[in-house]
């Protein structure tokens, strides 16, 4: 079960002291917008280059950009951990996937709310891990979608099916009281920006998701 605070919510004018107050996180999510994909304008390579050189835990990239094509190896390039496209967004998913690995990052694929889990099915083999967007993706602390919620159990299953090991993220609205039921349906890779960043004690609220998602898979 791994938990990965979103920066979307953290104080953008000190990122190395907002980094290491999420030290005891399994990576930092880094979400990457260009106004054009999503309505929001966050930062990009120069940034997320710096971020990874600061960070003292792995960075989770996620790129809500057109021409992810392009784009999306030279985050690769950089070392970060993993990188995330959205599958709305890549004329050849399968390819970016193995460009993505090549580069030496895991590989990701996103799936928007009103994107069916099967639009990814073909991709599973490429992938390190398959992330379901329980919000319209673009801002921080917006209320999960519940109508998302079947689509972790579809693709659970699908996975399950395909006997990879691939993990199941999901992000959007992700808090301590809806955290066990995502894990129990499958998910083990929970993104949360406005939950951790507005905790009095980060390092706590990081523990108390990770428990609660473990308390989730043993209900499965
Ligand atoms: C939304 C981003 C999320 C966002 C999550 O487009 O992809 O990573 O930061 O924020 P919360 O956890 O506040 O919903
Ligand atoms: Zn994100």
């Amino acid at each position: 079960m791994r938990i990965h605070p979103s920066i979307l919510s953290a104080d953008f004018a000190k990122f190395g002291e907002e980094l290491n107050s999420i030290s005891s996180a399994d990576s930092a999510h880094v979400d990457v917008m260009d106004n054009h994909f999503v309505p929001n304008l966050t930062f990009g390579l120069p940034v997320v280059e710096r971020l990874q050189q600061v960070s003292p835990i792995p960075i989770d990239v996620h790129l809500m950009i057109e021409n992810v094509d392009i784009e999306g190896p030279k985050y690769a390039d950089l070392g970060v951990d993993s990188v995330t496209f959205h599958v709305e967004a890549s004329k050849n998913p399968k390819q970016l996937a193995r460009n993505l690995r090549a580069s030496g990052s895991k590989a990701a694929a996103a799936i928007k709310p009103k994107t069916p889990v099967s639009e990814a099915m073909d991709l599973l083999a490429e992938l390190d891990m398959l992330l379901i967007m329980t919000v319209e993706p673009g801002f921080g602390g917006q209320p999960l979608l519940q109508e998302t919620l079947p689509k972790i159990a579809e693709a659970a299953k699908a996975i399950e099916a395909a006997g990879k090991k691939i993990m199941l993220q999901v992000d959007g609205g992700v808090t301590e009281l809806n955290v066990s039921e995502l894990a129990r349906l499958g998910a083990d890779s929970f993104v949360a920006g406005s939950a951790v960043f507005s905790a009095p004690d980060r390092t706590k609220q990081i523990e108390v998701l990770r428990k609660a998602a473990v308390a989730g898979l043993n209900n499965r």
